[in-house]
């Protein structure tokens, strides 16, 4: 069975995520796409708290999201317990987003990337696992509350 992978953008972010979504379907991935669905004004952490809840519930392992900055998403997806939201900009970024922080959902700011550079983070941050390690003892000590 495929991997799901939720998707999820605001009005900023909604072009960046059909081109998103159409790369995770041609990589194998089930992308599940939670909204929004045309470029009229929406509310980011509507859709921020619908995807971070899939992870924080451990429904899926990762999960996108896009807005135009990638600051609204991170702040409301981090608001879940277990969730790690990153904002990357470059495939660098994600690359050690996901080695030295296990980030569990992607965040895209959508306004500040080519189509091109959103693919190739996606891609880098898909493909990168999680160093361990010493990384181990910084990521748990991250969360300050419990479930
Ligand atoms: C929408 O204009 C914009 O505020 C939103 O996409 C995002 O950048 C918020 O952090």
């Amino acid at each position: 069975m495929s991997e799901s992978i939720p998707i999820g953008a605001d009005h900023a972010g909604f072009p960046l995520k059909e081109r998103l979504k159409a790369e995770l379907a041609a990589l194998g991935f089930d992308p599940v796409d939670v909204g929004t669905h045309s470029t009229d004004s929406t509310d980011y952490p509507d859709y921020a708290h619908v995807v971070a809840d899939k992870v924080a519930r451990g429904e899926v392992k990762r999960a996108v999201l896009l807005c135009g900055t990638g600051l609204g998403m991170s702040y409301a997806a981090n608001r879940h317990h277990g969730v790690r939201a990153a904002v990357a900009w470059s495939p660098e970024v994600a690359k050690l987003a996901r080695e030295h922080n296990d980030a569990n959902v992607l965040v895209l700011p959508a306004r500040f990337v080519s189509e091109e550079q959103g693919l190739e983070i996606l891609k880098t941050w898909l493909a990168t696992p999680f160093e361990g390690g010493r990384h181990e003892r910084r990521v748990a000590k991250i969360e300050v509350e419990k479930p």
